[in-house]
């Protein structure tokens, strides 16, 4: 996730929470859908940059994952001079010989309390709660796994993981299968703060794409679906996506980003996130369908993207809370007419908050109208 970003909305979630409003900024969800292992689970852990995800051949993810990431600046630290202070902190620890808060952690909602540090564990938990509530069949179910990670890096957002779509029933799945999933999709997929990754394998024909005909039929103007063709490693020798990347095949209007995630082997053998995409990087770079135009493909220009689509909607909402606050001031401003001094304190501080956020708008305009020529890739 972009460090700028994280920045800029962690000042605004600050100066907002001055004057007790909290999360003003409802950012928009990041659904992934597709077809059975497309590659939907891998996408997402690329996305986040940590391994947590059950991910195979097969149906693996069967129930909704709700994986709400919560920035959290790091508590073993204090003050701009990160480093020093790190230092500093942990000999400090050691030599007190006390606890230190870990960096990042995951918790359940269904295990209150109980911090991960180890995100192997989280994909076990993740495994063991998916079958008590599913059986060990390929049984799926709507009932959500909640999951926060809390992390000094990442955006405080909400990234959803569903179950693929499939068109047989297998094992002891009702014959309804198909429509069970389709419902289950439908209803993230509808809300117009959702974000669409419609996730189709580079390997299969984009026009038998389940995730992009879903997509369009909530999204028919394709104003928040974004494609993404994985496997671009598995397809033949002497084919390639550019057709589909240059919007000649089916047009999207946010474009498509090609990626290239670990391969079973890859998993089996724990290859890791980093490794993996330095490998993307090489497959891109030395690739004569894609060099030139290669950093319009892989995963950091995925994450650029979304990062692109969630500062327009931040700075798309900024009117909307600042008229919220300009009222908010205009009430105060009455009241400590009638009142007297009591209410002066709650004054100064929204009008301090008004400023801050005038400075924003300009700020994310200077940062949107600098990277605005990212969007029109191929
Ligand atoms: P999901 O079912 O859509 O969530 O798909 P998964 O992320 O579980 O991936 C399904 C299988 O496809 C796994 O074995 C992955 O290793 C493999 N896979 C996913 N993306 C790619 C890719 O870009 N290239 C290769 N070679 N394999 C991939
Ligand atoms: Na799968
Ligand atoms: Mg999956």
């Amino acid at each position: 996730m972009d460090a700028t970003l994280i920045r800029t909305i962690n000042k605004l979630q600050d100066a907002f929470s001055t004057v007790g409003v909290h999360n003003p900024v409802d950012l928009p969800q990041i659904v992934v859908i597709g077809s059975q292992s497309s590659g939907k689970s891998s996408v997402l852990e690329n996305i986040v940059g940590r391994d947590f995800l059950p991910r195979g051949s097969g149906i693996v993810t069967r129930r909704p994952l709700v994986l709400q990431l919560i920035n959290r600046p790091n508590a073993n630290l204090n003050g701009d001079d990160a480093d020093k202070d790190k230092e500093k902190a942990e000999t400090r620890a050691e030599a007190e010989g006390e606890k230190k808060e870990p960096e990042e952690w995951g918790e359940f909602l269904h295990q209150p309390g109980v911090k991960y540090t180890d995100f192997n564990l989280i994909r076990e938990e993740i495994v063991r709660d998916t079958e008590a509530k599913t059986g060990k069949n390929a049984g799926i179910s709507p009932l959500p796994i909640n999951l926060r990670i809390y992390s000094p890096h990442v955006l405080t957002l909400t990234l959803v993981d569903l179950p693929g779509l499939t068109k047989l029933p297998v094992g002891d799945q009702p014959k309804d299968i198909e429509k069970q999933i389709r419902d289950m999709i439908v209803k993230y997929i509808t809300k117009p703060n959702a974000i669409i990754l419609a996730v189709t394998a580079a390997n299969v024909d984009l026009a038998n794409s389940d995730g992009l005909r879903l997509a369009r039929d909530v999204d028919p103007e394709g104003a928040r679906t974004i494609g993404v063709l994985t496997k671009v490693d598995l397809m033949d020798t002497g084919t390639d996506v550019v057709d589909i990347l240059a919007g000649r095949v089916i047009p999207l209007r946010l474009g498509y980003v090609p990626v290239v995630n670990r391969g079973q082997r890859d998993i089996d053998t724990k290859k890791t996130i980093s490794r993996s995409l330095e490998g993307e990087r090489q497959f891109f770079e030395n690739h004569t369908a894609y060099k030139s135009k290669a950093q319009y493909c892989g995963t950091p220009y995925l994450a650029r993207k979304l990062n692109m689509i969630l500062m327009h909607h931040i700075r798309n909402t900024l009117p909307e809370i600042k008229a919220k606050i300009q009222a908010a001031l205009a009430k105060y401003i009455a009241e400590l007419a009638t009142l007297g001094d009591g209410m002066a304190e709650g004054a100064g501080q929204a009008s301090i908050v008004l400023n801050i956020i005038t400075e924003f708008c300009t700020e994310f305009r200077t940062i949107i109208d600098g990277n605005s020529t990212d969007l029109s890739s191929f």
